[in-house]
């Protein structure tokens, strides 16, 4: 694979020209393959199809990683998760095409952000704003996946979350429902390409749905209470969005949602997502949430738990068994009837039709093409440029960074500089021997390094501070590479306490008192409190988890090839006792911002320590004229222009943000919500207009009946360089 752009826009150009009709007529081709095949399969057959087992790893609780080569080749398994590699997944595909059907297997797995090339975590590539480079991410792990026996990927995770001590926000796109549904989108999109039949697109998986960003206290796995108001105007809209862009998939939630775990929830899976928004994908459990909805108490045991599953609208089932168990009983019965089942049947051999397996079912596995594609030269190149747009400049007194071409000695504080397992992140599939650090790439760069771990990042306690500060003395810059280790944000990873632990933050403190110049690098999955480190360090930039390219795009950085571009996908508070803390807030009877009597507390600020939308470039940016201007267009009411003019000493790109408030309305509505924003690229010293377009996408909102509707009224319209930092206009509908 030379050249990956070229590859990207033939893929392109195929799906252009694809015709409609001829699209139904191979649709009506494959409806009568799966009615003749559906026809001959029987009951067991049919329910083999709605198991799915896990192969040679667990990610997630009670599993026996037994062969499953039998029951593959009697028919009486439909998916495998967690196997991959050409090789493997072709011996067991080999082993489904032993079964009287010959129907394949698909193999799924959790790439999450890139497969053996690491691309940086979901919520760091969201920082980029950039729809284009996170399309282009998810269609690398997709040609990367496919070239390795893989199918289908759990992924996007798109559950909007306000609370940072829940892990999983790291596999997210961090708070806001507008931009999350459109990070979704880009994600599908690049997964999945427009074709499924072309060999290197794979089924994209929009998970958890639903609400499971919402748990209570933040704690992962807990239960979600939240009103239908709520929930469909801030955590429903990138599942609609991900769904409405063609995802072939999607996951139930582990939490319960409307007081019925998702998995059983007829009205999250049949009624909203299959009749109300048309999904003629299928659905998948998660990890053995089937067989968890008798420990949520809602059913007596796993009989119970598969008829509530599949009455509710659940197709697969993920590891636990109460599917092959007992769904042939319950048909037997009379319980239920059979077209529950041949439904669910039919969605999941739709998808493998559609991936071309029946044509070929070895069509993902190929050893060649995985050897060419794997940890190739275009994937790391990708992997580098949307790392490098993740990171966030915070801060940047006295203009440290860029770094000089003149520095030739660092001192790099930190065991994070070198550590390639933690630099992949939660959720990794990439190959960690090949991570480049940050002590690598600096090493590349023929820098002379004076290194010290300077900490201990399992007891947080300083180590040998006066070599540190000797190294410190004796460099031109400092760089500490701090925040937190990787296992720390993922799944099962929440937290009670998100601050950098106490030590690390004192190291900065000595560290600064040198006077020498001092850069901060903030390494973390989730946003994490450092109020020390904020105040007393000049410059800090937040860089994630960013996978195999991390080294050279944080130097790419540090010294100025490439301008850092990255806003915040989510608030960074002050205080734990702020969480949920997010900038859509609503007014409240009594607002924010008087002495008493209103909304606050009296211990701590209101105020975050970044704003959501926030991140600082080398160059500046002026803000000037907002202004609204009347349209005549259809559909557009009108457009709100900002100037925009680099006016300092760089090339740069900036995220200008648009914001909408409904001034009043027949619910309550929240101060400001994102509706539009646009990353341009500005030469120093250049200028330009931007719009945004209102339409009922900037003005809607779903009522409590959950229709999307417009209300006549005052807006007032907010255009600026994050949630906070903006200029306000007014218009009437
Ligand atoms: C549990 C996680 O919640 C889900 O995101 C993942 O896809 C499955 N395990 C499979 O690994």
């Amino acid at each position: 694979m030379k050249n990956l752009t070229l590859f990207l826009l033939s893929v392109c150009f195929l799906m252009a020209c694809t015709n409609t009709e001829k699209q139904t007529e191979k649709q009506k081709e494959m409806n009568r393959f799966i009615d003749s095949l559906m026809g001959q399969m029987t009951l067991e057959e049919k329910i083999g199809q709605l198991s799915q087992c896990s192969g040679e790893f667990a990610t997630g609780p009670d599993n026996n990683p037994i062969s499953r080569t039998e029951d593959i080749s009697k028919g009486l398994i439909g998916s495998m998760l967690n196997v991959s590699g050409a090789e493997k997944t072709r011996r067991m595909q080999e082993a489904a095409m032993q079964s009287r059907l010959r129907i394949p297997l698909i193999f799924g797995l959790d790439v999450i952000h890139g497969f053996r090339t690491g691309f940086p975590i979901p919520l760091a590539e969201a920082a980029s704003f950039d729809l284009d480079a996170i399309e282009r991410s998810a269609r690398c792990s997709a040609i990367e996946a496919s070239a390795s026996g893989l199918h289908w990927t759990f992924a996007p995770m798109v559950d909007i979350s306000w609370d940072a001590r829940w892990g999983r926000v790291m596999e997210g796109a961090g708070e806001d429902p507008y931009y999350g549904s459109l990070v979704a989108q880009a994600r599908v999109r690049g997964l999945q390409g427009d074709d499924l039949s072309a060999d290197n697109t794979i089924l994209a998986c929009v998970k958890h749905y639903a609400a499971y960003g919402a748990p209570m206290a933040g704690k992962d796995y807990n239960s979600v209470d939240m009103s239908m108001g709520h929930f469909a105007n801030f955590y429903m809209p990138p599942y609609k969005a991900a769904m409405e862009a063609g995802a072939a998939t999607f996951m139930s939630s582990f939490n319960d949602f409307n007081n019925q775990p998702a998995t059983g929830n007829s009205f999250l899976l049949r009624h909203l997502l299959k009749k109300e928004w048309g999904f003629d994908g299928f659905v998948v459990s998660d990890w053995g949430s089937v067989q968890e909805m008798v420990a949520h108490r809602y059913a007596r045991d796993e009989r119970e738990a598969a008829l509530k599953g599949i009455t509710a609208g659940l197709d697969m089932e993920m590891v636990s068994e109460c599917y092959r168990n007992n769904l042939a009983e319950l048909v037997k019965e009379g319980t239920i009837d059979e077209s529950l089942i041949d439904d669910a049947v039919r969605r999941i051999l739709i998808k493998k039709y559609e991936l071309g397996l029946f044509e070929d079912p070895f069509r993902y596995c190929d050893v060649e093409r995985e050897k060419e594609i794997v940890n190739s030269q275009p994937l790391r190149d990708e992997a580098r440029y949307v790392a490098e747009r993740s990171i966030v400049l915070l801060k940047n007194e006295q203009n440290i960074l860029p770094l000089s071409p003149s520095v030739k000695s660092v001192a790099l504080i930190g065991p994070l500089a070198k550590s390639q397992k933690d630099m992949c992140g939660s959720w990794s599939c990439a190959d960690q021997n090949k991570v480049i650090t940050l002590f690598e790439a600096m090493q590349q760069r023929g820098l002379t390094i004076n290194y010290s771990d300077g900490y201990d990042l399992k007891t947080d306690e300083i180590t040998n501070l006066q070599h540190t500060l000797a190294q410190v003395r004796k460099s031109d810059v400092t760089i500490i590479a701090m925040g937190e280790e990787a296992w720390e944000s993922g799944e099962m990873r929440s937290k009670a306490d998100i601050n950098i632990p106490a030590g690390q933050q004192k190291l900065v403190e000595e560290i600064v008192k040198t006077g020498k110049p001092v850069v901060v690098l903030m390494m973390c999955g989730r946003p994490v409190i450092f109020n020390t480190v904020r105040e007393k360090a000049p410059a800090i930039l937040c860089t994630w988890w960013l996978s195999s390219e991390a080294g050279p795009a944080i130097c790419n950085v540090l010294w100025g090839d490439y301008n850092p571009s990255g806003k915040l996908p989510m608030t960074f508070p002050q205080h734990i006792g702020q969480i949920p803390l997010y900038y859509q807030y609503k007014s409240t009877g009594r607002p924010a911002g008087q002495d008493v009597w209103c909304t606050k507390y009296i211990d701590i600020t209101d105020q975050p320590a970044y704003p959501f939308g926030y991140g600082l470039s080398y160059t500046r940016f002026d803000y000037d004229n907002v202004r609204v201007e009347k349209s005549d267009e259809k559909g557009v009411y009108a457009y709100v222009l900002v100037d925009i003019t680099n006016s300092g000493n760089y090339d740069g790109e900036e995220v200008v943000q648009f914001y909408v408030r409904d001034e009043y309305a027949s619910i309550t509505r929240p101060v400001k919500e994102l509706r539009g924003f646009e990353k341009i690229a500005l030469k120093k010293g250049e200028s330009r207009t931007v719009k945004f377009p209102v339409t009922d996408k900037q003005l809607g909102f779903y009522n409590n009946d959950m229709e999307y509707i417009v209300e006549p009224g005052e807006f007032t319209f907010m255009v600026g360089r994050n949630s906070q930092d903006v200029e306000s206009v007014s218009f009437t509908l």
